[in-house]
């Protein structure tokens, strides 16, 4: 930790999102960053003291100019630390030659239902060590940080067995004790039904009630519960019974939900109360419209689209309803094997029609919000986390305008630069 107080001043435009810890942020407000112009902030601790004009950082701290650290942010970007809240980090190998398939002419499920798929990458971390598993892992958090990247949520769900599903949430927490990145665990054992099971896959679903989740909650694994929530995979039925046990033992529900087909996700997620429900391509109106009514958050994943050409979620309706919208990469080997977070931005402006400012409030705050931690990170305010990030651009809209490109140029994790000049420091 930095005793030293630090200074970042000036810069061209200070995305501060004041005032959005308590809730995530809903439909025309997502236009509303609250930019500071020639905006300074003041961290000791790795905690922002204040937040203001440079004029007013400089007069309130005046007395402490002579031993403060400072970093010119003269013509840049300064925003909070980008937050991904639905990754599956922690797992083993690669998938390319399904994605040779899938430009063959086979589709992600015709090749998950036949032994490929969820399941191949369950048979690699199954075979890996934990220390295996570590450094994939731990290699792919730099990744992200050097993407601007911050805290990062990470499932389970490439064990379905006791075993493994509790050597990668073993994994997700011994990354967040030693990686500068923060890693927020989910529980997904009920991310595929295994080839044994595949004849009464009711059986899987009461193993992972009555064995699986009561473990993770005893053990501290998880804080969040998830379902893949599809035809051929889990049904509403099973889904809702899973994130129920969930619930009972104190996971709070998430939901991989009408991702493919249409099947009532949405609706299954407002009516159980969960935290967000992510995908959402096939969701229907009236889903949508219990989503808003309930403040549930649509986490969508607009790379997953791309990656499996299908047509993204409709973002745009969704902001326009009120729903309240975050963004995330999906990060696994399957379906969107991308630590990208500015790409998904771009994504979310080119294929989901939202606003450059709206992707930024989903991939900040309301992604913070998504992972039950929007009251310390997400916002640049007074009392908050100093995790930051300066980009190489005037403006936020650069960001999303030269697209496809990595403008960080720093980034700070609890007042700390862990990555300057396209290096981790
Ligand atoms: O979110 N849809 C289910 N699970 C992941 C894909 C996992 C995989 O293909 O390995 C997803 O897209
Ligand atoms: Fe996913």
């Amino acid at each position: 930790m930095n005793t030293k107080a630090l200074y970042i001043r000036n810069a061209s435009q200070l995305v501060t999102l004041k005032g959005t810890s308590d809730a995530p942020v809903t439909g025309k407000a997502m236009n509303e960053l609250h930019i500071i112009e020639n905006g300074s902030l003041w961290i000791e601790e790795g905690v922002i003291v204040t937040v203001g004009t440079d004029e007013e950082v400089r007069k309130k701290h005046q007395s402490q100019l002579e031993s403060v650290e400072v970093i010119d942010a003269t013509n840049r970007l300064v925003t909070p630390g980008l937050i991904d809240p639905h990754t599956h980090l922690v797992h083993a190998g690669t998938r390319e030659g399904e994605f040779n398939m899938r430009l063959n002419g086979s589709t992600y499920m015709e090749i998950m239902n036949a032994g490929g798929g969820i399941h191949a990458t369950t048979r690699a971390t199954k075979e890996a060590t934990e220390a295996e598993l570590y450094d994939q892992s731990y290699e792919r958090l730099n990744r992200f940080a050097l993407n601007g990247v911050t805290t990062v949520e990470a499932k389970s769900g490439y064990g379905l067995n006791w075993e493994t599903e509790c050597k990668q949430l073993k994994v997700a927490k011994k990354l967040h004790e030693d990686h500068t990145l923060d890693v927020v665990s989910t529980f997904m054992g009920a991310h595929a039904v295994p080839a044994e099971y595949k004849q009464n896959p009711d059986q899987f679903v009461e193993l992972v009630i009555k064995e699986m989740i009561p473990k993770v909650a005893e053990l501290g694994l998880a804080e969040f519960n998830d379902v893949f929530c599809e035809k051929g995979v889990f049904d509403p039925e099973q889904s809702k019974r899973i994130l129920e046990a969930g619930k009972k033992h104190g996971l709070t529900p998430k939901i991989h939900a009408d991702e493919i087909e249409p099947y009532e996700g949405a609706e299954l997620a407002a009516e159980i109360g969960a935290i967000s429900a992510d995908h959402l391509l096939k969701a229907s109106d009236k889903g949508i419209k219990m989503m808003a009514d309930k403040g549930v958050i649509a986490t969508l994943l607009p790379g997953t689209a791309f990656f499996l050409m299908a047509e993204s979620a409709n973002g745009r309706k969704m902001v326009d309803a009120n729903v309240p919208v975050a963004l995330s990469t999906d990060c696994n080997p399957g379906s969107s094997p991308t630590v990208s977070s500015q790409l998904i931005m771009n994504l979310g402006c080119l294929k989901m029609g939202m606003t450059p400012a709206e992707v930024l409030v989903a991939t900040t705050i309301n992604a913070a919000h998504a992972i039950n931690r929007g009251k310390t990170i997400g916002s640049l305010e007074e009392g908050k986390q100093a995790d930051i990030v300066i980009f190489d651009v005037p403006n936020y809209m650069r960001l999303q305008y030269q697209y496809g490109v990595n403008h960080v140029e720093r980034v700070l994790k609890k007042g700390e630069t862990i990555v300057y000049g396209g290096r981790l420091t």
